[in-house]
């Protein structure tokens, strides 16, 4: 296991190019298996997560390879219809095969994602719309079976107790592609990457409108075609370089970033006094050296993301005064508290709200890293840190973000990757 040493204390500046959205290209490559033509996938992010996805396609007798940062898919007819529990405990989006092998192929096998770290990963809403359009569902050995010799178009309701979600409505999505008649989604997810996701499943020969709105129509067709498709910047990968460069009183500019996409976080990242302005194609932020505390609360897109919640801690710890930050989607994703105060910050959790009492300068130390977002903010928070923090368990962080350590040791950071013994 590898572990990121940094010496806190530089401002960054200068330029950094943010790279392709993984929560965008993972579905995407789901999609592939709705066709039997040749995809290839561009600006696809080297990370762990996206890997995984490609073995679980290989294991369904896909050929996927990566060159580079483009995944190029020879479907093929025969499909396997099996995802194995020990690739999709490993990562809980794999259960987005789910839709489309059960439409191209009329069979799907997927082992139940277990919990995680951020909460109960629970696939009712994903269940429960497959079943609207004709499935029948059992359970087996911890695996769901769907079978359906066609799916038939319904209009279905895909709202649960924390509204929207994001790999539910992708799997019905991708499943109403080829399902007869029309599909209409009620409260689906309208995140950037579900917009690009549809946007991808179109240029195959979906038929599909309102991606950028909460009720999604599809009109199923036949078949569909190979595509050439380019993925969207990830904006979590941008919103957290953003709060790197204002903890760290910096000046730095994102290069392939849509400023479109992050609303939410330019709100509050404004509100905390950080100067953040749109550049054809770029995004510039200037640090300030006091950071105003801000409150924050995370819902579906448009509101806060969910996944910028630890991110925006880090920067709350070495605010100006009190901040309280509320996670309204996966109520216990607090995993990163308890390390933020091992490095000096004065965090305290009431229930699904943190209340972060800002303190002059946080103070390096070991540290460990426990799911994906949570190692994001650790490697923040030693950004400013006095002295040297150590972040073990990097793996958390390769999953979602590539060469991190590289993009920020351009910026100025003093950062470097060593094998831990
Ligand atoms: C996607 O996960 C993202 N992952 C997550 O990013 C992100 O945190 C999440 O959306 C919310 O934005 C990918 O896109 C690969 P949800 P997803 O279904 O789709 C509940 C990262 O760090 N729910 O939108 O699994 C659920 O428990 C990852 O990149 C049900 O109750 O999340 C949660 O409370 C972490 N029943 C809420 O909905 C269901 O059937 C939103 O979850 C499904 C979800």
């Amino acid at each position: 296991m590898d572990k990121l040493i940094i010496e806190g204390g530089q401002p960054l500046t200068g330029d950094v190019t943010i790279s392709g959205a993984k929560n965008a290209t993972l579905p995407m490559l789901a999609a592939t298996l709705l066709t039997d033509e040749r995809c290839v996938i561009r600006n696809v992010p080297r990370v762990t997560d996206v890997m995984t996805m490609l073995k679980i396609l290989r294991m369904l007798d896909v050929k996927a390879s990566l060159e580079h940062h483009e995944v190029i898919v020879e479907a093929g007819r025969s499909k396997k219809h099996v995802a194995p529990y020990r690739l999709v405990s490993t990562m809980r989006a794999s259960v987005c095969v789910l839709g489309p092998l059960l439409a191209k192929t009329g069979k799907a096998r997927v082992s139940l994602p277990g919990g995680c770290v951020i909460g109960p990963r629970p696939i009712d809403l994903h269940l429960k719309g497959l079943a609207a359009l004709g499935a029948k569902l059992s359970m087996e050995h911890g695996d769901v079976i769907a079978e359906a010799k066609r799916l038939k178009g319904a209009r279905i309701y895909l709202g649960g107790a924390f509204g929207s979600s994001v790999l539910a409505t992708v799997n019905v999505m991708m499943a109403a592609t080829l399902a007869e008649g029309q599909t209409i989604i009620e409260n689906a997810a309208c995140e950037p990457e579900v917009v690009d996701l549809a946007n991808c499943l179109v240029k195959m020969g979906a038929k599909i409108r309102g991606q950028k709105t909460h009720v999604i129509e599809v009109e199923g067709v036949k078949r569909l075609q190979g595509v050439d498709y380019t993925v969207i910047p990830d904006r979590i990968e941008a919103g957290t370089l953003m709060i790197a460069a204002a903890m760290t009183g910096g000046d730095v500019t994102l290069q392939h970033t849509r400023y479109e996409d992050l609303g939410a976080v330019i709100d509050r990242l404004t509100a905390a006094g950080v100067g953040v302005e749109e550049r054809n194609g770029s995004v510039r932020v200037r640090g300030t050296r006091t950071i105003r505390s801000v409150d924050a609360t995370t819902l579906p897109y448009p509101g806060f993301p969910t996944d910028l919640q630890a991110q925006m801690m880090a920067l709350m710890t070495v605010s100006d005064g009190l901040s309280v930050i509320t996670e309204k989607v996966y109520p216990e994703r607090f995993m990163h508290i308890a390390e933020l105060n091992r490095m000096g910050a004065a965090i305290m959790l009431e229930g699904a709200s943190a209340i972060i009492k800002g303190v002059p300068r946080l103070s390096g130390a070991p540290v460990m890293a426990s799911d994906l977002r949570a190692s994001a903010a650790l490697v923040l928070a030693g950004l400013v840190a006095k002295k040297r923090t150590d972040i073990s368990r990097v793996y958390h962080l390769d999953r979602g973000y590539e060469r991190l350590e590289e993009k920020l040791e351009r910026l100025g950071v003093r950062i470097r990757r060593e094998r831990e013994e």
